[in-house]
């Protein structure tokens, strides 16, 4: 059988450009538009690259209809069923699961990461008090390449192991860092003899004076799920922003930066803040959430349910199904805003049972969850989208290593359609 391709007819010119089809290990296949230009004359025009596979990878697969998603080949629901989230660091990063001498190894190495730099607390001291936590963790995770100059040789294959360890090692303290600056309490130096997600909690909420602070193990468990279920999400925008910034070659804490700066906005990273915000808004406003749904399907009133719909999963969000029992479970279990959380239950019931989303496929996302999963454990608003950047910087710093072992990378540049002035001249005085 022939190798698979596709032909573009150009009907002006009649010429043709046959083009090689790529089929990766599941999905769809993927048109090799490189010889066209040099064929027909033509770019490809894509705004956003909803149509364009920027890379092969082999790091997680998502089939939006069927509502899967797989790292490394493994389905979401046995990882968070089985696994933990630094074994799942260890899948991303490696490409397989680890042996229990690997992960042992892997366990010592991160926990022995933990502590960042005395210098970082000077360097904190310089954020305003108020300075939002996504604004310190962009600005001092870029600044770690200036404690670690001495190994972020890009082309050297142990620099970047060692720059992928310490940046997952050292995203929950700089992150707990974010939040002890703007509450102006003292940092929290990490505790080693505890586990990833406790230490983190620990850090945030812990404070030296008071008595060790010991999360509730329901806790744990949810930020631990919540972890691993935004651990990778394969070419979004922000690690599609790291390969960017990466293939120009700059060091790595310079394109996890970048991607972090990408995920602050409200269309990627934001939208579990957004759900809190809807549901303040419902409640201060007193509508009830009945009218809140006539709102959402009124098509003259641009409100939307914040939380609910998918750009990629149509059918149902893999990771809602299985954030969903855990955010019911918390909310049973911790005190907190009860009237708010029994209104989001509410509103996520009549849903559910509405054909307006039925027909729609619109159905809770992750955020929905993890919102409420975050705002009953008493996080911050503005700390939402730096506990994804914590749990997502395995994914970006997998992509920038895969990507910096693939013979085909290259420096990352789109074309355009130009659309400005057409050729004009100067006009010179005479
Ligand atoms: N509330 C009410 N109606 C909605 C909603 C919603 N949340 N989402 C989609 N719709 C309706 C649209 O009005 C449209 O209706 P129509 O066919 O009658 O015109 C239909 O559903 C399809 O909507 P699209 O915008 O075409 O769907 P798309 O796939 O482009 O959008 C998106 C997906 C952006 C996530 C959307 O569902 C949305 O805005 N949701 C709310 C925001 C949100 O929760 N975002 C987080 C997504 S998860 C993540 O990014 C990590």
């Amino acid at each position: 059988m022939a190798d698979p391709s596709v032909t573009i007819v150009d009907k002006q010119t009649g010429r043709e450009a046959e083009l090689p089809v790529y089929t990766g290990t599941h999905g769809k296949g993927a048109a090799d538009v490189r010889g066209l230009e040099n064929k027909l004359g033509y770019f490809t025009y894509d705004p956003g690259y909803a149509s364009t596979a920027s890379c092969r990878s082999a790091i997680t697969f998502i089939d939006g209809d069927k509502g899967e998603l797989l790292y490394r080949g493994y389905p979401i629901e046995q990882l968070a069923g089985h696994s933990s989230y630094l074994e799942v660091c260890y899948l991303l990063l490696y490409g397989e699961l680890p042996s229990a001498k690997e992960m042992a190894d892997f366990d010592d190495t991160i926990t022995n990461h933990t502590m960042v730099n005395e210098g970082i607390k000077d360097f904190f001291a310089g954020f305003r008090y108020d300075a939002h936590p996504m604004a310190m963790l962009c600005g001092t995770v870029g600044a770690l390449a200036s404690f670690y100059h001495d190994s972020i040789d890009i082309n050297n294959p142990e620099h970047r192991e060692i720059t992928a360890h310490r940046l997952i090692a050292k995203m929950p303290t700089i992150a707990a860092y974010c939040y002890k600056h703007y509450l102006g309490q003292p940092f929290m130096y990490p505790k080693n003899t505890v586990g990833y997600a406790e230490n983190f909690l620990r850090m945030m909420f812990g404070v030296p004076s008071n008595k060790e602070f010991q999360p509730r193990e329901t806790m744990v468990k949810a930020l631990e799920l919540i972890m691993i279920l935004h651990a990778d999400h394969e070419q979004n925008a922000s690690t599609s922003t790291v390969r960017l910034a990466g293939s120009s070659g700059a060091n790595p804490f310079a394109c996890i930066s970048a991607g972090i700066a990408t995920l602050w906005g409200p269309a990627h990273g934001g939208a579990n803040e957004a759900v809190i915000h809807m549901l303040d808004a419902i409640a201060d406003s007193g509508a009830s959430i009945d009218s809140t749904i006539a709102r959402a399907k009124d098509k003259s009133d641009s409100f939307r349910l914040m939380g609910f719909g998918h750009r990629v999963y149509k059918n149902f969000d893999p990771r809602a199904t299985l954030i969903r029992q855990m955010c019911h479970d918390l909310l049973a279990e911790m005190d907190g805003d009860t009237a708010k959380f029994q209104m989001a239950m509410e509103l996520e019931q009549k849903v559910l049972a509405d054909d307006y989303f039925v027909e729609r496929r619109l159905y809770p996302n992750v955020d929905f969850y993890s919102g409420l999963i975050l705002r009953a454990m008493g996080i911050p608003l503005n700390m939402f989208t730096v506990i994804f950047a914590m749990s997502r910087t395995v994914g970006w710093i997998s992509h920038w290593l895969e990507m910096h072992q693939d013979p085909e990378y290259r420096i990352g540049r789109p074309q355009q359609v130009y659309t400005g002035a057409a050729r004009r001249d100067y006009p010179v005085a005479k």
